[in-house]
């Protein structure tokens, strides 16, 4: 019986879902965040598909960074869309925080927790604020919530790709999803087995519920830890549960140009990016908190294809183009196999105390080089647009010339001239991650455009 009510339903969903996807009224909006039938695996007694509503937020942050940090926050937060709350230090002062802007998510004071730091003499005060707040943010609202995501006021999150990630896992279970530290020795220091703050790290309903509970007296069993995130997994830990880790959450224990890994980001929806204030910034010709909301502008179009990396080929000048949609474009005087160009160009520097030798990061890169046969001219995003056509068209222009002469070894084609490139992508998300997109170039010699369209792979595609 209870069978047969479960196959009737997927029956239904089976036909909601073609009649959906055939329908022509649905707009295009609605097609690219309408969830696969696919990934929406039923969990519990609400079988709705997870959508931003079961989110809560909880940001911990401080009245001084505020004044400068808020920027990050609006840049991907949704008034009256998405839920949760800023926890300050002290009450907001001064004329450009007040009145408190709506844009913001809205503040609260972190509970007095006085008491408990001197009872405990713990000895990190601030550390502690920061994990008694999941029980604050939980405490302020959890009706229908199935995942709490905490961060820090300058994660920036890419809250469609969060809700289609956290699809896939049962929130009525245990989970403490999130991302680790690129610097391996913040992750020797700290563990491997935690989230970094930063990047935000996730507890489904239970877990979040479980932790607002055990919260002081787990505060009182590790008052001698500096660190939030070690104090949170170590609670965490004492529950039974260990970390799941996201590839597509960024801690950025990075320094400097971080372009080289935004370049290769890993085959992963991306979640989150942290430490923008500490980086370069991510565009060079635009300032920081600019460029955060320039992404934005590509992040609102499709979240899905953010910084997915798609590569192609162009035999008649043996040019190989490396994309990473939203941000950047590479091409190479040469055909790279994919496997090369999938590994991050070191552009950037470790955070915090450099070991005397490498390894310094938790992914393989590759080094910078002149060698004109392997160094890429590197276009940015500088616009993005929809198209009459159902796409989406996102254009990069060169960054700075490349200086230097063209690769000999695969025929002396130079891409000096190239100024601008289009990237024609589907106006749908696109949701298979286990396999990368392809694409084919559009390029007439001699013209300073080069135009890419992205689709599907072929079956027996060979791309070498
Ligand atoms: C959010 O909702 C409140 C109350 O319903 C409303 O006053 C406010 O204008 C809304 N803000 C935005 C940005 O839509
Ligand atoms: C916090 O609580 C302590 C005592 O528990 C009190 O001395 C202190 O004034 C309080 N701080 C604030 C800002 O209210
Ligand atoms: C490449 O050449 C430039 C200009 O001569 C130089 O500043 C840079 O250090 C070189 N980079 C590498 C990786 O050799
Ligand atoms: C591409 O590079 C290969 C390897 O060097 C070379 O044999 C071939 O002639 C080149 N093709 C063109 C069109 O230059
Ligand atoms: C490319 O140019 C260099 C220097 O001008 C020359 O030595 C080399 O033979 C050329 N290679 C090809 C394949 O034309």
């Amino acid at each position: 019986m209870k069978k047969r009510v479960v196959l009737v339903s997927c029956v239904f969903l089976y036909l909601a879902s073609i009649f959906l996807f055939k329908d022509p009224n649905c707009s295009s909006f609605e097609l690219l965040h309408y969830s696969s039938r696919f990934t929406t695996p039923q969990f519990g007694h609400d079988s709705s598909p997870t959508n931003l509503n079961h989110l809560l937020f909880g940001l911990l942050g401080s009245e001084e960074a505020w004044h400068f940090r808020k920027e990050y926050i609006e840049s991907w937060w949704r008034p009256n869309k998405t839920r949760g709350y800023l926890f300050l230090d002290v009450a907001p002062t001064g004329d450009d925080l007040l009145p408190w802007s709506s844009s913001s998510p809205p503040y609260r004071v972190s509970d007095n927790i006085t008491q408990l730091i001197e009872e405990t003499k713990h000895v990190a005060p601030t550390m502690a604020r920061m994990v008694h707040g999941i029980m604050e943010v939980f405490r302020e609202d959890h009706e229908g919530v199935r995942w709490v995501v905490m961060g820090d006021d300058d994660s920036i999150f890419f809250v469609d790709n969060m809700v289609d990630v956290l699809a896939r896992y049962d929130h009525t279970k245990y989970y403490y999803l999130g991302g680790q530290s690129e610097f391996i020795m913040s992750n020797h220091w700290y563990s491997f087995n935690q989230a970094f703050g930063g990047a935000g790290f996730i507890l489904s309903y239970p877990l979040a519920k479980a932790m607002s509970k055990y919260i002081e007296s787990c505060l009182r069993r590790y008052p001698f830890l500096r660190s939030a995130d070690q104090i949170t997994m170590v609670c965490i830990s004492d529950v039974g549960v260990i970390l799941t880790p996201l590839k597509g959450s960024h801690q950025i224990d990075l320094r400097g140009d971080i372009s080289g890994l935004l370049s290769s980001h890993p085959k992963a929806p991306l979640m989150s990016l942290h430490h923008l204030d500490a980086t370069d910034s991510i565009f060079p010709s635009i300032e920081r908190r600019q460029s955060v909301r320039h992404l934005m502008k590509a992040a609102n179009l499709d979240q899905s294809r953010m910084l997915q990396q798609v590569i192609c080929y162009n035999r008649p000048s043996n040019w190989s183009f490396s994309i990473s949609w939203g941000y950047s474009v590479h091409i190479y005087e040469n055909i790279l196999p994919r496997s090369h160009l999938q590994l991050p160009i070191e552009t950037f520097q470790p955070w915090g105390v450099t070991p005397k030798d490498p390894p310094y990061y938790m992914l393989n890169t590759r080094w910078r080089t002149n060698d004109s046969c392997e160094a890429p001219h590197v276009f940015f995003m500088k616009n993005v647009e929809k198209t009459k056509r159902y796409e989406i068209l996102t254009t990069y222009s060169r960054s700075s010339p490349r200086e230097l002469l063209s690769c000999s070894y695969s025929g002396n084609h130079s891409a000096d001239y190239i100024s601008k490139i289009e990237v024609y992508s589907p106006r749908r998300k696109r949701i298979e991650m286990d396999r990368c997109e392809c694409c084919d170039v559009i390029h007439k010699k001699g013209t300073n455009k080069a135009k890419i369209k992205l689709r599907e792979c072929r079956v027996d595609e060979i791309i070498a």
